[in-house]
């Protein structure tokens, strides 16, 4: 039976109903719910989402292709997340269930560890087949639907591309021993194309294609000054192989055979794996151990120029054949070194800042921002269309190649005291037991990781605490199945517990019965919610994803103070390394005037002067102030002069290029401050956009109704309807003087011609009453406006559309009469979904017949392919 939704009077049908349902199941106040609803911009990124290409048949023009430098990466392997059929192995079917987990944490790009089929002996790094997916984690087919689903949230999908080697199980591997076994390390290989193309030959055996696929060596003596990296487990870098009879070079785990990129044939060879991946829809690759490509003697075999030569020939090949996409090259590097990776914009779009990563350890227990200034001042400047990608923790150890011999004893001395948790050159443990599972240190991390210059990735898992077991060996422990409910498995699995690909973690302090997603969503004191909450505040703010970094140096070395600047954004951040409470003074001496905003409470600090800002700080206590210009509202609330447009008065040519500027900066922002049923006048705009623009009559003269959207800097953004029109001569004088402050701007030499709200015009007045009585349906340039009449529709309308009258003393919408019958209510702050007013009045009037309410005649409603349709107007 039809009937008003139950939620109206809780005012909630505008929110994501998961998040509603579970705030709804543990009695939060509700005016606690919508205030943490509105810090987390649901309203807003739900409402304005908007669709880009994301999968193949999505709309290329309409995507950044700086879309990672915004992005807020979440790093998992599909085997750890949810296991859908109860085999004990996470899938990707599983993975599809959990997508709305991850958009309500508000990341907004996966990537996915390697799930190709694969021995797994380094979980999944040794690829047997790069064209398919490993049965264990499902098929290529459920994948497609991964990747559609996540695309559908607006979620991008960024896979692993691992060149530098294979599984030694990969049948190129397997040729390729057989054929040197035919013909001799040295003998002729085959330089034929592997797409079969021969380019030559040199034997009718296939086998012989792949030959020198691989670094084959009759000694083990070449290229000794290369440094070992799995120290734990291997003792060189090359391995004898007993079917070539010959050694094979390989940087990992002896069972990763490296391929040989001095022979062009891998390039192809690569590019179809490439190819294959991005032509399914695939957003970003990351690639595995890419300084290791090339070998050549007396040198590290790191970094070579021929690496960067190939870099850029790959980066070539994808910009050509697929634009707007990503490749973040994982260059385990000095920051010089590492920088090298971005070429000059022209090779990996992003590269991992592995430098600075300990060093937030290190000053954290230190209590000391050095090692943190310190290696940001020896990073070089990076070209504009590059982004550092930032991390706390991933599914290696917490490596400490990048870290002087000193610093690396006194990290293990500090962080890992168990010689267990050590590995390789290494930490082997999560976040939250590496910090002593302080929640206070936790969030400074993540807080320094969010507001560091580069995109941050979140390891699966750390996003609640969970803790490790490194007794699971290899790096294992920090691959334990995700936590999601105190069930049996975690609730990761229907399995048999002995039959998990590993077993949950039961560590007293992170037991999976206290420790998970299912807990921390009722408890909005939570990690979890504290996550969401930082990664909603830190996607408000493009100072943080694109802005400059400003060091500034309080006398307080454990104060560690900058500045995120990007066009009018300026944050302040200030972190407290120590445990105990400190103050510090900071030299914010250019922004005197300015108004410090606590952005998580919008609490206003006392203004900057020209002395120092005086801040004091609670132990391990961080904020995250916006700067205020001190003008912007009360300049907006002196007497406001309308200004002048110097185009022709024309309705049609106004939004073009020229006048749009002026209108969206200047002309707009300032009007609307100055009407009555603009609520947000107190808040700081970013920047105002008309997104619509819709002829309520066919007339050239005719009134147009615009949708506005204002982004601000310190809370979701709005979209407001504004009905415009332009008149000159008579006309103009008699709105002038009946609504002077209902002029939006004059035109320059054109007879005293005003731009006005047309609800001053009584033609648009009956023309808006026509469209609802009428059931027209006006097409505007993405968006429909539909009138839907009701049942109590009276034959004599007619006569009451032409006599219609503005009702004064508007508040938070615009009201008008017509013929003293009918009465017409303009909504300003558009919402989208059912609207109450309509749904309630039209059952009182059509379902019950009760007498005792205005009854419900019609309505206007905007429909949007992408949201739920918007009531614009109500009679
Ligand atoms: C880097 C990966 O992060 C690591 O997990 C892997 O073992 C090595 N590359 C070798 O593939």
């Amino acid at each position: 039976m039809w009937a008003p939704s139950r939620h109206y009077s809780e005012n909630f049908v505008l929110f994501e109903p998961g998040i509603l349902a579970r705030l709804l199941l543990i009695n939060w106040p509700r005016g606690e719910i919508l205030w943490f609803l509105e810090t987390l911009q649901l309203h807003g990124s739900i409402c304005t989402a908007k669709v880009s290409r994301m999968g193949a048949n999505g709309d290329e023009a309409t995507v950044d292709p700086l879309w990672y430098k915004d992005a807020v990466i979440y790093e998992l392997h599909v085997k750890t997340f949810c296991d859908s059929d109860g085999d004990g192995m996470g899938d990707f079917r599983g993975l599809i269930e959990k997508l709305d987990y991850l958009q309500e944490l508000g990341i907004t790009a996966i990537w996915l560890l390697p799930f190709y089929p694969s021995p797994l002996r380094d979980d999944g790094y040794d690829i047997a087949d790069y064209f398919d997916v490993n049965p264990n984690f499902g098929t290529l087919d459920d994948f497609r639907a991964f990747l559609d689903a996540a695309h559908q949230r607006n979620l991008r999908v960024i896979t692993e591309l691992v060149i530098n080697h294979t599984s030694d199980q990969n049948p190129w591997f397997q040729k390729s021993r057989r054929a040197v076994a035919l013909a001799g390390v040295d003998g002729p290989g085959g330089v034929r194309s592997t797409s079969g193309a021969a380019v030559s030959t040199h034997g009718d055996n296939d086998d012989l294609a792949y030959k020198d696929f691989y670094v084959w060596s009759d000694t083990p003596e070449k290229f000794k000054d290369a440094r070992i990296i799995f120290k734990d487990f291997e003792t060189s870098n090359w391995a004898w192989d007993p079917v070539a009879k010959a050694y094979y070079w390989h940087r990992f785990y002896s069972h990763q055979p490296e391929l040989n990129f001095d022979n062009p044939a891998v390039h192809e060879a690569v590019e179809k794996v490439c190819d294959f991946w991005l032509g399914l829809g695939v957003d970003g690759l990351r690639l595995d151990a890419v300084p290791y490509l090339y070998e050549r003697e007396d040198t590290s075999c790191e970094n070579l120029p021929e690496t960067h030569d190939y870099l850029r020939k790959l980066r070539a090949h994808v910009d050509v054949r697929f634009p707007n996409r990503m490749l973040l090259a994982e260059a385990n590097q000095w920051p010089e070194d590492a920088a090298a990776y971005f070429g000059k914009g022209d090779e990996s779009h992003m590269n991992f800042h592995f430098p600075l990563m300990p060093r937030m350890f290190m000053a954290l227990q230190m209590e000391d921002r050095f090692p943190i200034i310190d290696i940001l001042e020896q990073t070089p400047p990076i070209p504009d269309n590059c982004q550092w990608a930032m991390f706390l923790r991933n599914h290696d150890e917490l490596t400490l190649e990048m870290v002087t011999d000193e610093e690396r004893d006194y990290m293990y001395r500090v962080y890992a005291s168990d010689p267990h948790a050590r590995i390789n050159l290494g930490i082997r443990r999560r976040l939250a037991p590496l910090l002593a599972n302080s929640r206070r240190k936790i969030e400074l991390l993540n807080t320094l990781l969010f507001s560091m210059p580069g995109t941050p990735i979140i390891y699966y898992g750390d996003e609640i605490g969970m803790g490790d077991n490194f007794y699971l060996g290899d790096r294992n422990g920090c691959r334990t199945p995700m936590q999601w409910s105190p069930d049996r498995n975690a609730g990761f699995s229907r399995a048999n517990p002995q039959q998990l690909y590993l077993p949950v973690t039961i560590d007293p302090e992170y037991h999976y019965e206290a420790v998970n997603v299912e807990n921390q969503q009722k408890n909005l004191s939570s990690l979890l919610w504290w996550m969401r909450r930082v990664i909603a505040m830190r996607k408000n703010f493009k100072a943080f994803s694109r802005g400059s970094l400003e060091f500034l140096y309080p006398d307080n070395a454990k104060v560690l103070a900058f500045l995120r600047r990007w066009k009018n954004e300026t944050i302040v951040i200030v972190v407290n390394l120590s445990r105990f409470a400190q103050s510090a003074e900071l030299d914010l001496s250019r922004f005197a005037g300015y108004v410090p905003m606590e952005v998580f409470s919008r609490n206003l600090f006392r203004p900057i002067r020209k002395s120092r800002y005086v801040i004091t700080l609670g132990p391990h206590a961080y904020y995250w102030f916006a700067l205020q210009a001190p003008t912007d509202s009360r300049r907006a609330l002196k007497k406001r002069v309308a200004p002048t447009i110097k185009a022709p008065a024309e309705l049609e040519i106004l939004l073009g290029n020229s006048q749009r500027e002026q209108i969206e900066r200047e002309i707009l922002p300032n009007y609307v401050r100055t009407c009555r049923w603009f609520g947000s006048k107190a808040r700081t705009f970013r920047h105002l956009k008309v997104i619509e623009q819709l002829a309520i009559s066919p007339d050239a003269d005719g009134a147009r109704l615009w949708f506005v959207e204002i982004d601000y800097l310190d809370a979701p953004a709005e979209t407001y309807a504004i009905p415009v029109k332009i008149v000159s001569g008579e006309a103009a004088r008699s709105v002038s003087q009946a609504a002077p402050h209902a002029i939006i701007a004059h035109f320059a030499g054109s007879e005293g011609a005003v731009l006005f709200d047309a609800i001053w015009d009584a033609t648009f007045r009956s023309q808006l009453f026509e469209a609802i009585v009428q059931r027209q349906s006006i097409k505007g340039r993405a968006s429909d406006l539909i009138g839907i009449a009701g049942k109590r529709l009276e034959a004599d309308y007619s006569v009451a559309s032409g006599k219609s009258q503005v009702l004064v003393g508007e508040q938070s919408n615009s009201s008008m009469l017509f013929d003293n019958k009918f009465f017409l209510k303009i909504y300003r702050k558009l919402e989208d979904g059912v609207n109450p007013d309509v749904e309630i009045t039209r059952f009182l009037t059509e379902r019950v017949n009760f007498p005792n309410v205005p009854a419900f005649v019609g309505a206007l409603e905007y429909r949007h392919e992408k949201s739920d349709p918007t009531v614009v107007c109500l009679l």
